[in-house]
């Protein structure tokens, strides 16, 4: 996925190239036919149906962004800090766009492994997968039940995808328990306006984000990563829209 630097006309741009077939397509099942009482039920159909229009996910993702997510999945990796060997897990890998980033610094000794709960999104990731500079394998499954042993980690990364999760609190505790002592956790994700005027803009976004990605705007996953890993740490940008929580298991 690259991030353009012009969000508004990079959607625009988007639409203007969209088939007739799919806006149909987007406007007939948005939200009716992911109408589902059971809420990760509803959002696994969410992110099946943008994985079918990445383009304009993308373009959508870089408005509600301000264009301002590059900077922080910058700042991410850098705290993540990954070495050669190692192995890392990227919960909620969406279809794939940590994962060249992510290789180049585990590189063919270390593993990544990708992990997703929409069908289609693991469909994208595998394709990705396959051309990454180190082994990298990707898992459907669920955040809630991982299906990786005990301390198999030595790093953990989930970038705009807690938020998208109903129970980011148990995810968060999976992470833990998944991670070997002293690994790193590194989260990268969005939510309200904090500070300032840019607060009298979170009616008019929170909204149709909410709407658009499954999106819990109100989760806490800092204070979920405080409550739960030792030397917990948090830095924002983007009037606190945008932040990097860290976060280690102790040894
Ligand atoms: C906004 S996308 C982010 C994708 C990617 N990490 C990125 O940085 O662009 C959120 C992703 O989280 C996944 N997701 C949501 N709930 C999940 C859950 N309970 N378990 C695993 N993945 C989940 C969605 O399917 C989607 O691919």
């Amino acid at each position: 996925m690259t991030r353009t630097r012009r969000p508004l006309s990079s959607l625009l741009k988007q639409l203007a190239t969209t088939p007739v077939s799919d806006a149909r397509s987007l406007l007939s099942r948005f939200p009716s036919g992911f109408a589902s009482d059971d809420r990760s039920e509803h959002g696994r159909r969410v992110y099946d149906f943008w994985s079918e229009h990445r383009g304009l996910y993308d373009a959508f993702l870089d408005l509600a962004l301000f264009g301002r997510e590059g900077r922080a999945r910058r700042r991410a990796l850098s705290v993540l800090d990954l070495d050669a060997g190692k192995r890392v897990l990227d919960l909620g890998c969406g279809p794939g766009v940590n994962f060249d980033a992510l290789a180049e610094r585990v590189g063919p000794a270390g593993r990544v492994v990708g992990l997703d709960s929409s069908r289609g999104m693991v469909r994208a990731a595998r394709k990705r997968a396959a051309r990454a500079p180190a082994p990298t394998a990707v898992l459907w499954g669920d955040a809630t039940t991982l299906p990786t042993r005990k301390n198999s980690f030595d790093a953990a990364y989930a970038t705009l995808s807690l938020s998208a999760m109903p129970d980011p609190e148990s995810a968060i505790e999976n992470l833990h328990e998944v991670l070997r002592p002293g690994g790193r956790l590194v989260v990268l994700d969005a939510r309200p306006f904090r500070t300032g005027a840019w607060r009298a803009l979170n009616p008019i976004v929170v909204p149709p984000a909410t709407y658009a990605t499954n999106w819990y705007p109100e989760a806490d996953i800092p204070g979920a990563i405080r409550r739960t890993f030792a030397d917990a740490a948090c830095w924002r940008t983007n009037a606190g829209s945008l932040y990097v929580a860290t976060g280690r298991k102790s040894e």
